[in-house]
């Protein structure tokens, strides 16, 4: 286990091409920590200068404490599994899990010995004796993970370590690393993917990097946080829009009033919605975006604020059901979510129910506005009852 920590992390590579800017960041010991974003915005090279295997431009890099920006990756405690596994295709699984070690020439019992015990929390013992080209894909990113085990290493470090499987096979595996985290009393680690829903299921703390605007082509942490705080409470437009699938509907409009907790906002359609949050920073007349999930639309409300739209399309997933209204002005449609059962007929008009409380508010440069803490003790989740800060828990 180890903390670690980015302090003003700056990177530029060569042909100066900023890349990284101004990071700042601390993972506790035992943390998992998650790097989510969209492709290109630099979670490579943040994953890649704690590896030591990129030089870092300016900042100080710190691992328990002490800076090591200049320390060989050797000697810094940590462990690395990549995306594409790259294991010895003529060694055994055993011999691959192992090489590390024999490198370092520790004896051949305490090799086997951590070679087995690895082997045994990654259940991959029967495999030991194979050749990687007799493996499923998922066994062979099993032995890659085996192989940064047994180096028992402070910090694990995964660059999207799934994105070669198939779907299921992401899906079991990504339990695996969660438990795999709480199995080996905790070990610190930064997982990297551009995946939002990976990033949501594993993480203790999500860092959301965005790629920067037109003028400002490099990454930057848009928000830091535990999955729940990212899905409720947004601090920009970029994280609102990263987060949850489909996408948070954002209606443009402008302020009409505001009280501590209660805003009223006109959308670009002239209607009025009321949002339970606090816009008194901004005046009446302000450039503001609205935004309300989908999963928090009430199709077919009675007694709530509702906007009435034209069903364009609707998806099917049994489960649920996606609807896509008519947006009188905004070019993409409003999307809300529905019981799977629940008949939308095309065409029809119907009053989509947008509740106060599930209404998130961003000025005209994407910063949200305030929302009050009790909606989430609204959420009444089942696996949350108990839990001391329902911001913190995680599914055990
Ligand atoms: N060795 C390099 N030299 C110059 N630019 C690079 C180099 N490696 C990555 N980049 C650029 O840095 C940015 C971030 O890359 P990367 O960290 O791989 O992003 P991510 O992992 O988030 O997809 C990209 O624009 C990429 O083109
Ligand atoms: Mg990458």
């Amino acid at each position: 286990m180890a903390s670690i920590s980015f302090r003003n992390i700056n990177k530029i590579y060569a042909g100066n091409i900023p890349v990284i800017r101004d990071v700042n960041l601390d993972i506790a010991d035992g943390e998992l920590c998650v790097f989510v974003g969209p492709s290109g915005c630099g979670k490579s090279t943040l994953l890649r200068m704690v590896a030591g295997l990129e030089d870092i431009t300016s900042g100080d890099l710190l691992i328990d404490g002490k800076q090591v920006n200049k320390l060989p990756p050797s000697a810094r405690g940590i462990a690395m599994v990549f995306q594409s596994y790259a294991l010895y295709p003529h060694m055994t699984v055993a011999r691959n899990m192992g090489f590390a070690l024999r490198l370092a020439h520790t004896a051949k019992a305490a090799i086997d010995g951590s070679v087995d015990k690895a082997a045994r929390i990654l259940q991959v013992e029967h495999l030991l004796e194979r050749k990687p080209k007799e493996l499923s894909g998922g066994q062979r990113q099993r032995v890659a993970i085996g192989r940064a085990i047994v180096r028992e290493p402070g910090v694990f470090l995964f660059d999207e370590p799934l994105s070669n499987l198939d779907a299921g096979l992401r899906v079991q595996t990504r339990i695996e690393i969660a438990r795999l985290q709480r199995k080996l009393g905790k070990a610190s680690m930064i997982y990297v993917t551009h995946d939002q829903v990976e990033a949501m299921t594993l993480a203790d703390k999500i860092v959301l990097l965005n790629t920067g605007d037109a003028t400002h082509r490099y990454g930057s942490i848009a928000q830091v946080g535990s999955p729940l705080e990212l899905y409720h409470r947004p601090r920009n437009l970029f994280a609102a829009g990263f987060i949850g699938s489909p996408k948070m509907n954002l209606i443009p409009g402008e302020l009409v009033s505001a009280t501590p907790t209660r805003a009223e906002v006109r959308i670009e359609t002239g209607e009025l919605l009321v949002a339970e949050l606090d816009a008194t920073r901004l005046q009446p007349g302000a450039k503001v975006t609205l935004g309300v999930r989908p999963e928090h639309i009430v199709p077919d409300a009675h007694g709530l604020q509702a906007l009435h739209r034209q069903v364009m399309w609707t998806e099917r997933l049994g489960e649920s059901t996606f609807i896509y209204l008519e947006q009188a002005c905004s070019a993409d449609a409003l999307i809300a979510k529905a019981k799977g059962d629940q008949p939308v007929p095309c065409g029809a008009t119907v009053a989509l129910g947008i509740p106060p409380g599930a209404c998130h508010l961003f000025d005209e440069a994407g910063q949200a506005l305030p929302r009050p803490c009790h909606d989430l003790a609204k959420l009444k989740l089942p696996w949350l009852q108990g839990a001391t800060d329902p911001l913190q828990a995680k599914v055990a």
